[in-house]
Parts: structure tokens; sequence; C-alpha cells
């Protein structure tokens, strides 16, 4: 049992009918830490005791028995606060660290549960913009969140790769495209010819008939057009690979939306025996007027399929194949209403799990001078980016540190951490700003400054020899300010984690491990570690080392590496 356990226990014993968990999920960490190092308000008891929060925190108080390595409990109006013996509570979290080393924070929490994410998603023969990376980003840090805390995570990347679009591209292709260019330039060859159909279409309508003449062909299994589209794929997902083998991102499953073309005539079937499917100027929806919505389109005019037909057939599969506990899905908030809509058509289908599908919305990217990228708007190349924040990195390696080994690796590590760990340190609605100068200074809360830091640490580890890291050590010598700080930080990081995917919240990962970073650059600034004592240096030695193994699994659960050197 740790301290909150413990004391979450030492509470319940002294409260009649008392929730053990609620208690213990009750337990706070004060901020002003003169206060006490764990608190319990009282005031929700308030309503079930039919007392003054106060009268109850004194009489349970009095009532409570003291927990192991608590020194001094004390009431301040409705808290009693807990004053742990710091040498107790220093050593039970560094020995836990040192015990599960890069597994320490893991839990079971989620045992037994599979949770579907569905991110990044890309649309086939469009490019791979900015907007797509921050489904990505965060969609592969709460795959990892949610498999660290013991639930199944299955990341299924559902490709655009059906539609309207294809039916241009085709006719795009063969008007104007040429075999060497694409296989050259791949998706920029490809979305060059697709803006160019765009514009002739506007001029020349009857382009728009023959696209809509290839897509039919597509739907009927003509071999012609589905030799095409196979190859727009392909060549597509050269380039995504390309940038998930630099993000070091991997799904399993690709199951994009032209998977579901033989399950949705069964779907459409299935909505319109329940009744719920109806006509509206020759297509067919699902009416949500009731619920203050647009119609939700399950089928056109001309009896194609739509982006709400695949993914209701998408869901109904997913549920059967994965049995899904949760079934998360990672876009822009411009998708709100589409997400709202099919998930209502679920829930008037009458399946009961419709509430366990779940849309992670967040915000735009604005690139520093105003623009935003959107879905019409002016669009940003992912491999630009990622190669101007690398190239950057390099850069201010070359500057603070010419004589680094492996300097083309670290560039690549440090430029794209920024990138990512800039997408994930914010609440994901808010807007991102994309300001390379700003994500890359190694002295504010950045990418950068956190594989620092733990450059830092690996390297004070480095000097003092790793035989130094043992267990046999006196914790009370760590009992300043600085240190204590450090092992509170890593104390909270299993709970971090459980709240991040409570919220679907990466950031709340993200500013831990900040938090983590300055508690141990201010110890390491206060204390001599290398030169201090003999048994002064072991355990300011234990200390780094426990902070390195915790930033290092943090980064790892964003999808971010952390080089042993900077
Ligand atoms: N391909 C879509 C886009 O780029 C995102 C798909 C999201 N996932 C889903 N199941 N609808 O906008």
């Amino acid at each position: 049992m740790d301290f909150k356990e413990r004391i979450a226990e030492a509470l319940s014993k002294a409260i009649a009918d008392a929730d053990k968990n609620e208690i213990y999920s009750s337990i706070e960490i004060p901020s002003d830490l003169s206060k006490g190092d764990f608190a319990f308000p009282c005031f929700k008891l308030a309503k079930v005791l039919r007392k003054a929060p106060p009268l109850i925190a004194k009489e349970i108080s009095e009532k409570m028995d003291k927990p192991d390595g608590i020194e001094k409990i004390e009431v301040v109006n409705a808290y009693i606060n807990f004053y742990a013996d710091k040498s107790v509570f220093i050593k039970e979290i560094l020995v836990r660290v040192f015990e599960r080393k890069e597994e320490y924070g893991k839990s079971d929490y989620g045992k037994g549960k599979n949770i579907v994410i569905d991110y990044s998603s890309p649309n086939v023969a469009k490019p791979f913009h900015i907007g797509h990376l921050r489904s990505t980003v965060i969609g592969n840090a709460l795959y990892n969140i949610f498999n660290a805390i013991g639930y199944k995570s299955v990341g299924i990347n559902h490709l655009g790769d059906w539609g309207t679009q294809f039916g241009k591209l085709i006719v795009a292709y063969k008007k104007w495209g040429d075999k060497e260019a694409v296989e050259r330039d791949d998706i920029k060859e490809l979305s060059r010819i697709y803006v160019k159909f765009h514009e002739e279409a506007k001029e020349n309508p009857a382009l728009d008939e023959e696209a809509r003449g290839w897509l039919v062909k597509m739907q009927q299994g003509d071999n012609e057009a589905l030799d095409l589209w196979r190859w727009f794929v392909d060549i597509s997902m050269k380039e995504f690979n390309r940038i998930y083998g630099r993000l070091n991102i991997k799904f399993d499953s690709y199951k994009g939306e032209s998977f579901y073309n033989d399950k949705m005539a069964a779907v459409v079937d299935e909505i319109k025996e329940k009744g719920l499917l109806t006509e509206s100027e020759g297509a067919r929806i699902v009416d949500l007027s009731e619920f203050n919505m647009p119609p939700c389109l399950i089928l056109r005019r001309d009896g194609g399929t739509l982006y709400p037909t695949r993914d209701i057939s998408a869901a109904i599969y997913r549920k059967k194949t994965y049995d899904f506990d949760k079934c998360v899905y990672i876009t822009a908030l411009d998708q709100n209403l589409h997400f709202a809509q099919w998930f209502k058509v679920i829930e008037l289908l009458g399946y009961e799990w419709s509430g366990d599908l779940v849309h992670v919305p967040f915000g735009l990217v604005s690139l520093g001078d105003g623009k935003l990228s959107t879905r019409s708007g002016h669009v940003v190349l992912m491999e630009d980016i990622l190669n101007s924040a690398v190239e950057k990195a390099a850069t201010i390696i070359e500057e603070k540190n010419p004589n680094l080994d492996n300097k083309k690796k670290i560039a690549e590590d440090v430029g794209i951490g920024a990138v990512i760990f800039n997408d994930l340190y914010n609440s994901r609605i808010k807007n991102v700003v994309f300001d390379l100068g700003k994500m890359l200074n190694f002295d504010g809360e950045t990418g950068p400054y956190v594989q620092y830091t733990h450059a830092r640490a690996c390297s004070v580890l480095r000097k003092a020899g790793v035989s130094d890291v043992d267990f046999d050590i006196d914790f009370s010598l760590l009992r300043d300010e600085a240190s204590v700080d450090v092992c509170r930080v890593l104390s909270e990081y299993p709970e971090k984690l459980i709240e991040a995917s409570e919220k679907y919240e990466p950031y709340i990962v993200t500013r831990h491990i900040i938090a983590l970073c300055q508690a141990f650059n201010k110890f390491y600034h206060d204390n001599s570690i290398l030169g201090s004592d003999t048994e002064l240096r072991k355990a300011r030695i234990a200390l780094t080392y426990a902070v390195k193994t915790v930033i290092y699994s943090g980064l790892s659960i964003l999808g971010i590496n952390a080089p042993r050197e900077m």
C-alpha cells in the first residue's frame, strides 16, 4: 500500500458506511505544502452526516488511527491534513521506481478492457497535412496511455480511401497524368492533378459527369478503375508510411473506408427495417430534426454511400470484432456534428453500446503568421514541417555541442520531439500555434527542454558509474525541500496517467513531465551530486536515476525519443 491507500484505509475505518474508493479519490495533494503532504476535505460528508464540515473533520481526526508513515495529523477548517515522515515517503517512492524501472507508473486499472482508437486517418491522394498531425500525435499518445494502464488499445487508421475524389482523380490522371511523375513525386503530383481537375471542372462541368461515371465503375468492380484506385492508394501509403516511420507510429489496423464497401448494404437494410430511413430529394437520410440536428445522409441520389454510412458500418464491425469498452475518434472539432449525427443513428438503431462511442475533438493549428490550416484552406505539408523542425534542431545542436556523436539522429529526435511535445502541451481543444522558435527553445516548457534534462540526468549517471545505484541507501539524507519535491512529483505519476486516460488528455502527462524536470533541475542546481560525500552521493545518484527513468517512460508514452546525450 502506498501513502494514499493507507490514509484512505485509516479514514474509512473512522467513517461510518464509508466508500473507500471514493475516499481515496478525494484525497488531495495541497498546493501549499506547508499545509501537509495530503489533505482530506470533509465537505462531501456533510450532506450524509448532516453536520458542519469542520466538526466532521475534527471528529474523524480524533477517531482515526495514524496511518503508517504519517508523522502528524492536523485539522484546518474542513480539511484533515496529513504530514508524511519524509524519510519514509522518499524511501517508498524511490524503492518503487527502482523495482519497476520503466514499468513504474503502469497499472492494471483498465485490465480486461479493449479500447479502439481511430486516429490519423488521412485521405488517400490528398496531402498529409498539419491537421492530420494533430490526430496522429494525440491518438498515438492516448494509445500508449491506455496501454500503460492495462487496457488493450487497438489503433485503427481509418484511411479515407473511397469516395468521390477517386472518380475525379481517375479523370484527371487520364487527361493530364504522367506515370513517371506520379512515381517520382507521389502525392504532390496526385494532388497537383486533383487541384487542376477542380479548376478545369469550373469551366467544364462535363468533367464532373465523367468523374461520376468512373466512381460508378469503381463501385461496380470495373478492373481498370480499381487498378488505378489501388495504385493511388499504394502511392499515398508510401508517403504516409514514411511519415509514420519518422514519428515512430504503427497501427494495428489500416482498414479504411473502402473496407466497408461490401458491408454497407446490410447496414442500410437494417436502418430501413428499423424504420429510420426516409427520402429527401432523392437521397436517403435519417431525419434527426427531433434532436435539433440536420439529417444524417445515408445514400446519395445515385445510390452511392457516404462518409457517415461508412462510419456507422465501421462502428458495428468494430463492436463485433473487438468488443470494445470504448471506441474513440480523434479528429478536428469541425467534425463535431458529423459524429453527433451518426452516434445518434447508432443509438436509434437500438445498440446499447452507443454511449461507448467517444468523439475526441481538437483545435486548429495556427501557423503563427495568422494563417490557419483548414480543410479547404491553405495546406501545409507534414513532411516540410518535420524537415524544418529537424533542420532548426540541427543548427542549435551545432551551436551548443558541435562535437556530439550521432548529431544527425539526435537532431531528428529533437526536431520531431519538439513538434510532438508542442502539440501535446495544451488541452487538445485549444488551437496550437506552430512556432518553430518557441517549440525549440531549450529553456521553455518544450520537448528539447525535457530531452535536455533527461540527457543531463544520463550524464550524471554516466559519470557516477551505474554501479553506484543500489538499494542500500540512507533515504533520510534526501530530506531537503528540493529532493522531497522531486519525490512528490514522481509519486503522482501513476495517477496522472489514469487522469489523462479519463479525460482523453495527453497534456496531463506532458505537464507532469515538465513539473518533474523543473523539480529535478532545481535539485540539480541546489545540490552537488557527484561532489558530495559517499552516502549522500549515493542517495542523490539514486534520485537522479529515478528521475531519468520516469522522464524516459513519460516521453516514450507521448511518442518522443529521449537521446542519452545532446
Ligand atoms: N479521413 C477523415 C479526414 O481526413 C478523418 C477520418 C476520421 N475517422 C473516422 N472514423 N471518421 O477528415
